[in-house]
């Protein structure tokens, strides 16, 4: 199937630069968010990049004009999705309110519509039975930030219909990314996993007194080339999410070890989720 309307729902860290990645691409795009000023966010950041990618000689005013023609920001889902091929939801990592969002969208889309999750952890099988359409109901997960990194992981349930998978990247291709696809659901996928085993072993050295959080950082990125450092990374991904993802996984397997780690809990109880709210680990203000 042909994919030409695309709905992102949540206009936060992820799906704003996702509506915007896929306009650029030549989408139309519908964004929405139940939060006005991260919507109003939404649009000054959509007008300001690309007023500065053309300003840099990256994109051409043409492409520019035209990616903000096709792209609009609507106060309400049912807005967004009236009239979409593909809808991307990018909103809160919680099992309950995806579900939720889920059956509400099945009921507000056409028939033929693909409703994929942007979700780090949370597999499409666990969401698809809110709807009446689980063949059409994926993961579709894009990397922070969206605009830059290249990489999608699309997955395929024991659910998922080919014909979506296909549909799906065909889309990441067109956006200029480079999708892989997993065959089998699994928790945190391909890159979370690696991931979550270094920021694990981040978090424990800091709470066991080891070194300071700036020193494994520098550790990370001069002793294994990393790009960035683990906690760095947290503050980009945000202190939130990850209090989120373990707060998930602990309910779902009982085990204490899942748990967000001491350091998490405090950072995330404070408010100091990271680069979006000004301060996490380290200081943006
Ligand atoms: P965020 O908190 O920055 O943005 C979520 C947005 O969704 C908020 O602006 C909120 O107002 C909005 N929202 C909540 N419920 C809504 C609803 N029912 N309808 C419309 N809007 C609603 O979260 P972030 O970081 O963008 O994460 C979103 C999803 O993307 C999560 O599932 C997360 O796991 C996933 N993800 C996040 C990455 C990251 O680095 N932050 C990377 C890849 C995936």
């Amino acid at each position: 199937m042909e994919i030409n309307k695309i709905a992102v729902i949540g206009a936060g860290n992820m799906g704003h630069q996702i509506a915007l990645s896929a306009a650029i691409s030549g989408f139309q795009v519908t964004c929405t968010d139940t939060n006005a000023d991260i919507l109003n966010k939404a649009i000054q950041f959509a007008d300001s990049y690309l007023t500065e990618r053309v300003n840099k000689g990256k994109l051409t005013s043409e492409v520019a004009s035209q990616a903000r023609e096709h792209l609009s920001f609507v106060p309400t889902v049912e807005q967004a999705v009236a009239e979409a091929d593909l809808v991307i939801e990018a909103i809160i990592e919680k099992l309950a309110v995806k579900r939720k969002l889920f059956a509400q969208v099945n009921k507000l889309c056409p028939a033929h519509t693909i409703l994929a999750t942007n979700s780090s952890y949370i597999v499409s099988s666990k969401i698809a039975d809110a709807t009446t359409r689980p063949d059409k109901v994926c993961n579709m997960h894009f990397f922070n930030p969206a605009l830059v990194m290249k990489l999608v992981e699309v997955v395929k349930g024991p659910h998922v219909s080919d014909e979506t998978v296909d549909s799906v990247m065909n889309v990441a291709k067109k956006m200029g990314k480079t999708p892989v696809l997993l065959h089998k659901e699994i928790y945190g996928f391909l890159v979370n996993r690696l991931l979550q085993a270094t920021r694990q072993e981040a978090l424990k050295l800091l709470d066991m007194g080891v070194a300071s959080f700036e020193d494994i950082d520098t550790a990370a990125m001069n002793g294994l080339g990393y790009p960035m450092g683990p906690f760095q990374l947290l503050d980009l991904t945000g202190v939130d999410l990850a209090y989120h993802v373990g707060m998930e996984k602990y309910r779902e397997s009982g085990d204490p070890a899942d748990r967000p780690s001491p350091t998490v809990v405090e950072k995330f109880t404070k408010g100091e989720w990271g680069k979006k709210v000004g301060r996490g680990f380290y200081d943006y203000e």
